[in-house]
């Protein structure tokens, strides 16, 4: 296989983390056991991007949508966040990791919320990757949310005009760059509301591969997929 080049990596990818329930099925396990499963992929993505030197890594974990899913099922998942969150703050703080969430964080229980804001905090300063995991998420709501911030501001006399530039700052995180590489595990061709503003020009990779198969082989595999991609921005094509 060609060594990827490295100087054509993407700054900031994105990934939709689907297919951890039809994993499970596949191999007559609970859906849980696909999400316990799933975050082994979480750690070792993690760490291959950290090792490739990518600055920017946001993991599409848990949807607005999600909350409908069957109650045992949503309270595996958000116990399954904090063991990880609790287990994984030594490697954060080893390999300079710095984290957030994007996401309505007060959906949470309040002590998982707390943990989440610790993580947050002990790991502020920390620059060699920026993690972001999508908790509680919803592209349409993030706008939202950003519109009213705006008018606020506006009727403060805050700000006086809005463009792209200053409507961005009011998402989530608006001071990252948007991602380059958007990848959606097993298969699905939506976006399920995942950073609806932010991927107006996002190269796009969907592979079959169930999220708790993917790891560094299939993940380094869509990377070189993306270092062959040619980015327009609506210009002509170049040579
Ligand atoms: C992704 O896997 C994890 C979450 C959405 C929390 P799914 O649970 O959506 O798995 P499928 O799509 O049912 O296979
Ligand atoms: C998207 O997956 C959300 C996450 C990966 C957290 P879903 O499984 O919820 O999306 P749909 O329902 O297939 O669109
Ligand atoms: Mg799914």
């Amino acid at each position: 296989m060609d060594k990827i080049k490295l100087n054509k990596l993407p700054t900031h990818v994105a990934i939709i983390m689907d297919g951890n329930g039809r994993w499970a099925k596949l191999k007559k396990l609970k859906r849980v056991e696909g999400h316990s499963v799933g975050i082994e992929s979480v750690r070792e993505i993690i760490t291959t991007t950290r090792e490739l030197a990518i600055p920017y890594l946001t993991l599409y974990a848990f949807s607005k949508e999600n909350w409908a899913r069957p109650k045992d099922e949503v309270t595996t998942l958000l116990t399954l966040l904090s063991v990880y969150l609790e287990e994984e703050l030594p490697l954060m703080m080893d390999q300079g990791i710095c984290f957030n969430i994007v996401g309505e964080l007060e959906d949470f229980p309040k002590k998982l919320q707390r943990q989440i804001a610790g993580v947050i905090q002990k790991t502020a300063d920390n620059s060699n990757l920026h993690l972001n995991i999508a908790l509680s998420y919803s592209g349409r709501r993030e706008i939202i949310h950003a519109v009213k911030a705006i008018v606020e501001d506006v009727k403060k006399g805050v700000i006086k005009k809005i463009d792209e530039k200053i409507f961005k700052k009011y998402l989530y995180a608006g001071n990252i760059p948007d991602p380059d590489f958007l990848i959606r595990t097993s298969g699905e061709m939506r976006l399920s509301n995942f950073l609806l503003w932010q991927v107006a020009y996002t190269e796009i990779y969907v592979t079959e591969t169930l999220w708790p198969d993917f790891r560094k082989k299939a993940y380094l595999e869509a990377l070189r997929e993306f270092t062959r991609r040619e980015r327009r921005f609506g210009k002509v094509q170049e040579g």
